[in-house]
C-alpha cells in the first residue's frame, strides 16, 4: 500500500510537470510551449518502452506513440488506439484565477485534494491518466497486454485542423480495433460513465461593417446604421419566443432519441437544483418543455460566445463604430449537417442588412454530432472493468460538449470510439479555476490500467 501511494504521488508530481507548460494551442503567441508540452510527452512515453514522436502538421505537432505489447500473445489480442488533447484553453480572465493558471497547486477541498490548473481535467489529466497506467503496466508486466497506439493531438481546443489530414496520411500506423477517448465526465464522484453521444459545433465569426472610419455620434447619428446596432438586431432574431432558432432549415436532421433512451436518461435521478446551484442559478433556460438532461444531451443550440465593437473603454465615447464582431457557436445533434448550417447563418445575416452595411464571415471549425454503439464488445469489457474499480456499473450518458476527433475516427480510422472519462460537472473546464479531483486522478489510472487487461481478455 505504501508503495502504491508512493507510486501515486509521483505520478501527481508528473501531472504537475505537464501542467506547468502553457500549451494553449489557439494563440500563435504559445507555439514555442506547445511544441515543448509535445516533446515532453514523447519523453514520457519513450521511457515506457514506447517509439514516440512529435509528428510535425501543418499546425500543432501530433505526438504519436507504439507499443507492440508483450509477450508472445500480444499481437493476437486487439489493438488499442488511446486518443486525449495536450492543449489547453487560453487562461484568461487572469484576474478571476485564485493561482496562476499554469503554476498548478495542491489544495484541499470538499472531496479530498485537488489539483488546480489550466488542463488539470482537459484534458492532461486525463492524458497522464492513459500514461500512468502504462507505467503501472510496465511495473508489473514489462509493457501492456495489447499492441498499444497513442495519438494525443494538440489543436482539440481550436479545431483539430490537422488532425483529418494527419489520419489520412497514418492510416497505417494508427490502425487498431478501438479507440478510447479520455476527455469526459463521469456521473458523479462515485460512479464512472460511458458518454454515448456528444454533440457537434459549427462556430462562425462575422463582422458587420458600416462606415470607413468610426464617426462621431452626435454628426452622424440617425443618418447612418450602426454596425452594433444592426448586429444586435441580428442576434436578436436567431431565437423565436419558445427560444428556438429562427434560421431557416436548421432543425433538418434533427430526430428525437428514443423513447428507452429517454426512461433510461429519467432514471438516471438527475438534479437540477444541484447543476444550476453549482453556478449560481435557480432556474435552467432554454427550449420549453425539455428537461435540462434533454435541452444539452438531445437538441442543437446558437450561441454567441463573444461580441465587440465599438468603445469598451471606461467612461463615455460617442461614437458610432465603423465595425462589429460577434462569435456565433452551433452545438449540434442527431444528423444535422455543419456545412449546411454555416451557410444557412450567412445567408440569414445577409437577408437581415440595411443597405450601408456588409457582413464578413470566418469559420472556425465545423464538426457534426456522434453517437457512439452501446452494443460493442468493447463497451461490455469497459462496463466489466470500471465495476472492478467502482464497485457498480457505469452508467450509459450524453454529453453536450464535442470532440471532433471521435467524429473523424469513426469517418478515416473506421473504428469505434469507446469514451470513458473521469471529469466532473464541478470541474470548472474552460473556465478560472480548473481542476481535478486527485480521487479522479486515480481511479482515471487505475481504471485505464484495468480496462487494458479486460481488452486483452478479448479475442482481436
Ligand atoms: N473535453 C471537452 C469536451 C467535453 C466537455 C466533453 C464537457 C464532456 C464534457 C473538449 O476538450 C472540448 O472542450 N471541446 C470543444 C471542442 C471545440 C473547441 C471544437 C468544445 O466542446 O467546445
Ligand atoms: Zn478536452
Amino acid at each position: 500500500m505504501a508503495q502504491a501511494d508512493q507510486a501515486f504521488a509521483e505520478s501527481v508530481t508528473r501531472l504537475e510537470d505537464f501542467l506547468r507548460i502553457p500549451s494553449v494551442s489557439t494563440d500563435p503567441s504559445f507555439d514555442n510551449e506547445t511544441r515543448r508540452c509535445a516533446q515532453w510527452l514523447v519523453e514520457q512515453l519513450v521511457e515506457l518502452g514506447f517509439t514516440a514522436e512529435a509528428a510535425p502538421t501543418i499546425g500543432q505537432p501530433m505526438v504519436v506513440a507504439h507499443h507492440p505489447g508483450v509477450g508472445a500473445d500480444a499481437a493476437k489480442r486487439p489493438r488499442i488506439l488511446y486518443y486525449g488533447h495536450y492543449d489547453v484553453q487560453p487562461a484568461d480572465p487572469l484576474e478571476l484565477w485564485n493561482s496562476p493558471p499554469f503554476e498548478p497547486q495542491i489544495i484541499d477541498g470538499p472531496r479530498g485534494k485537488r489539483v488546480v490548473a489550466r488542463g488539470a481535467v482537459d484534458d492532461k489529466g486525463q492524458v497522464m491518466g492513459i500514461v500512468e497506467a502504462l507505467r503501472a503496466w510496465k511495473t508489473l508486466a514489462g509493457g501492456p497486454p495489447c499492441p498499444v497506439t497513442l495519438m494525443i493531438e494538440g489543436e482539440e481546443e481550436s479545431g483539430s485542423r490537422s488532425l483529418e489530414p494527419f489520419m489520412l496520411l497514418s492510416k497505417e500506423r494508427l490502425a487498431a480495433d478501438v479507440c478510447v477517448v479520455s476527455d469526459t465526465g463521469m456521473w458523479d464522484i462515485t460512479t464512472p460513465a460511458i458518454t454515448t453521444r456528444l454533440r457537434g459545433l459549427v462556430y462562425m465569426e462575422v463582422t458587420i461593417h458600416g462606415p470607413t472610419r468610426d464617426l462621431h455620434s452626435g454628426m452622424y447619428g440617425g443618418a447612418v446604421a450602426n454596425p452594433i446596432n444592426v448586429l444586435a438586431q441580428i442576434i436578436a432574431q436567431l431565437h423565436d419566443d419558445n427560444r428556438r432558432i429562427t434560421i431557416p432549415g436548421f432543425y433538418d436532421g434533427v430526430g428525437e432519441p428514443a423513447p428507452e433512451t429517454k426512461a433510461q436518461w429519467n432514471a438516471l435521478g438527475f438534479s437540477d437544483t444541484e447543476f444550476l446551484g453549482d453556478i449560481g442559478l435557480t432556474d435552467g433556460y432554454g427550449e420549453t418543455q425539455r428537461s435540462t438532461l434533454e435541452r444539452t444531451w438531445s437538441r442543437p443550440t446558437c450561441d454567441v460566445n463573444g461580441i465587440f465593437g465599438g468603445y469598451t473603454g471606461k467612461g463615455a465615447k460617442t461614437v458610432i463604430a465603423a465595425h462589429a464582431t460577434a462569435k456565433v457557436s452551433f452545438r449540434l445533434v442527431s444528423k444535422q449537417d455543419p456545412e449546411k448550417i454555416a451557410e444557412a447563418f450567412e445567408a440569414f445575416v445577409r437577408a437581415r442588412l440595411p443597405k450601408g452595411c456588409r457582413a464578413e464571415f470566418e469559420r472556425h471549425g465545423t464538426n457534426p454530432a456522434i453517437e457512439v454503439s452501446e452494443q460493442s464488445r468493447f463497451l461490455a469489457a469497459a462496463d466489466r472493468g470500471l465495476r472492478t474499480v467502482f464497485g457498480k456499473s457505469p452508467l450509459l450518458i450524453g454529453s453536450g460538449g464535442s470532440i471532433p476527433a471521435v467524429g473523424s475516427i469513426g469517418r478515416i480510422l473506421n473504428m469505434d470510439a469507446l469514451l470513458v472519462g473521469f471529469g466532473l460537472d464541478d470541474d470548472c473546464v474552460h473556465s478560472p479555476n480548473e481542476k481535478f479531483e486527485l480521487e479522479c486522478y486515480r481511479n482515471a489510472i487505475k481504471s485505464h490500467a484495468v480496462l487494458l487487461g479486460e481488452f486483452a481478455q478479448l479475442a482481436r
